[in-house]
């Protein structure tokens, strides 16, 4: 799975942006392991707080099919390269501390990241057994 194809694949959840209050798309494709993309787009709500970001739809669709072994996220914001939300770094970092987040552009710019720069020294807890 290529980078440009990932962009289209983000692109294409983008257009599903449920954007009335900020009126700005939000797109994301995120690659497992296993081959499997999972797409995402931001879905706003009018009690504002309750807004989901692009990466953490693409996430949990992946978590909830049974897939968390992530390798590549793609995020794009169309016209505008944007980083992951402090919030969906979080998350990333939950399932995915290697990750590689590559914030493109319809313009075609590129620019990758380790999810480990963009959240240094992440809070994790230990895996316990109930
Ligand atoms: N947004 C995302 O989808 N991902 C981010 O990482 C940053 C912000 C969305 C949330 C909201 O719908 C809109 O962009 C403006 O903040």
């Amino acid at each position: 799975m290529t980078d440009l194809e990932l962009m289209k694949i983000a692109q294409e959840a983008r257009e599903h942006a449920y954007v009335p209050y900020s009126g700005f798309k939000v797109g994301a494709a995120l690659l497992d392991r296993s081959g499997r993309v999972f797409s995402g787009c931001n879905v706003e709500n009018a009690s504002f707080g309750l807004t989901i970001c692009a990466e953490r739809v693409a996430v949990f669709k992946a978590v909830s099919e049974g897939l968390s072994q992530f390798c590549r996220l793609l995020l794009t914001g169309g016209e505008e390269i944007i980083t992951p939300c402090g919030a969906c770094r979080q998350v990333l970092a939950e399932f995915a501390p290697d990750l590689v987040v590559i914030c493109a552009s319809d313009s075609g710019m590129m620019v990758q990241y380790d999810l480990k720069q963009l959240l240094p020294q992440s809070f994790a807890l230990q895996q316990r057994e109930d």
